[in-house]
């Protein structure tokens, strides 16, 4: 990943970036930082990159021109490196206290670009006429004014590198999928043992993971809600819909209550009625009405500016409701089947499987009919497709979709017959497990060779269905 940063202190980038684990990175190839210095591209023969505001007013302000020119030589630079017209999209972020306030899902969202350029400002402000050409987000890190935008931008991007694959030793440890994220930190002991005469919880000396497990989260959830009650009240009502669901019916609501304990969808509605989770990453919004009169109410509590191309009912009933607000032009009918054990599956060792990268992006979509090509990029960029080899030739692959499910499995012609598909959905299973999520994928209706298979894996299959629907955006 590349962060640019148009600074007058490229010296303040570098030293904050030098040393500790961004550092590393860094020497590593895994990121690359370059800070790059306003004031060389200014016209200005004494070197000026500020002037006086028209109008009146306290202090300088940075003027356009140097600005412009600085961020047309970065993008200039990522367009030769990648291809003409790239370094157009590049987002632009503009530190500045009436920005956006930056959090984690932000830091998530970024996570994914291979570019971003940081604009810092100085003195009283820029010249509104070059942020409106080039910024893209505006972002502020806190209600508090710092006298630039240095500072803020090295806390994005250590928040953003951290989520880099690589960057950090142990993957584990920036999993952000969770909705144990929304709670603190519980506490953590090092050796001595004995310290200013206080000791180490009993249990952390147990040997016993699942009860150090449970007693980490218990910590987490009462510092939580001593210190953050905002964020604990967060986690609850996530975790207490998750529950409610899943008493319900566990395979009919996984999705939604995986969404929610992945850490990936929103809770917008709770009611006796009903529930609505919104995942806008993956563009899907799951509604549930325990009701058939309130489908219509349901329906209502989806959020209209939010970014949805496609809708998950739970239930028949909500079809007219949905009809009426939206335009529907895809409808498909399916069955849940969940894998509810907790014991990883047996793998056969038929063929070698492992994740794909990009390279694979031209084969897996030229078999791959239900995705557009943009979206398998998207996945494979995410490390989310899985490749079965014989003899070092692809003969399928699986994945996870956006939303949580497994799917995308596809095994070629000339290998089908030999149990490829079974390993694939086997590996996925356990890859699924080891990330502590309950695994489900979603069945078209019909699909008799899919059930046959999810049923061999000692998957269970919903009698219910329920219709996954594609909106005119
Ligand atoms: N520049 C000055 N103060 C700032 C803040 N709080 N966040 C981002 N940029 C800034």
């Amino acid at each position: 990943m590349n962060f640019y940063v148009m600074t007058l202190f490229p010296e303040m980038i570098q030293q904050g970036m030098q040393d500790s684990i961004l550092g590393r990175a860094s020497r590593n190839g895994v990121l690359c930082l370059d800070a790059v210095n306003i004031r060389d591209y200014t016209e200005d023969k004494h070197k000026k990159v500020d002037d006086y505001p028209y109008g009146g007013g306290a202090g300088m302000l940075m003027q356009a021109q140097p600005v412009y020119d600085c961020y047309k030589a970065i993008r200039d630079g990522i367009a030769s490196k990648k291809g003409d017209g790239y370094g157009k999209n590049t987002r632009v972020v503009y530190l500045t206290p009436k920005g956006k306030t930056f959090h984690q899902k932000m830091a998530e969202e970024l996570a994914k670009e291979e570019d971003i350029i940081f604009l810092c400002g100085h003195y009283e402000g820029i010249d509104e006429r070059v942020l409106e050409e080039i910024v893209t987000d505006y972002v502020s890190i806190g209600d508090y004014i710092l006298t630039g935008g240095e500072l803020p931008a090295l806390v994005m991007i250590d928040a953003i590198a951290r989520l880099v694959p690589g960057v950090l030793n142990n993957e584990a440890s920036a999993n952000v999928e969770s909705f144990y994220n929304d709670l603190l930190e519980y506490p953590q002991y090092s050796r001595p043992e004995q310290w200013h005469g206080k000791g180490v919880p009993p249990v952390l000396l147990s040997g016993n993971h699942k009860k150090i497990e449970e007693w980490r989260l218990q910590q987490s959830e009462k510092k939580t809600q001593e210190l953050r009650p905002d964020l604990y009240d967060k986690y609850s009502r996530r975790k207490n819909l998750a529950e409610k669901l899943a008493k319900k019916n566990k395979a009919l609501y996984a999705d939604m209550s995986e969404s929610l304990r992945r850490g990936l969808g929103e809770l917008v509605y709770e009611g006796e009625d009903g529930a609505v989770v919104l995942d806008e990453n993956a563009g899907t919004c799951f509604l549930a009405a325990f009701l058939e009169q309130a489908a219509d109410k349901i329906v209502e509590t989806i959020p209209i500016d939010a970014d949805i191309c496609q809708f998950v009912l739970h239930q028949e009933w909500l079809m007219p409701s949905m009809e009426r607000s939206y335009r529907i032009v895809e409808k498909n009918v399916c069955r849940r089947a969940i894998y509810t054990q907790k014991i990883p599956l047996a793998v056969p060792k038929n063929v070698d499987i492992r994740r794909l990268d990009k390279s694979y992006l031209e084969e897996v979509s030229s078999h791959y009919s239900m995705g557009s090509k943009e979206y398998i990029e998207e996945r494979l960029e995410n490390g989310s497709i899985y490749g079965a080899f014989l003899d070092n030739k692809l003969a399928g692959f699986a994945g996870e979709h956006i939303e949580g499910s497994l799917g995308m499995l596809e095994v070629y012609k000339e290998y089908r017959r030999r149990g490829i598909g079974e390993s694939l959905e086997a590996y996925m299973i356990n890859h699924q497990l080891s990330k502590g999520y309950l695994p489900y994928g979603d069945v078209i209706e019909r699909n008799e060779p899919s059930y046959k298979l999810q049923q061999k894996l000692g998957l269970k299959i919903t009698k219910e269905t329920f219709c996954w629907v594609v909106i005119e955006k």
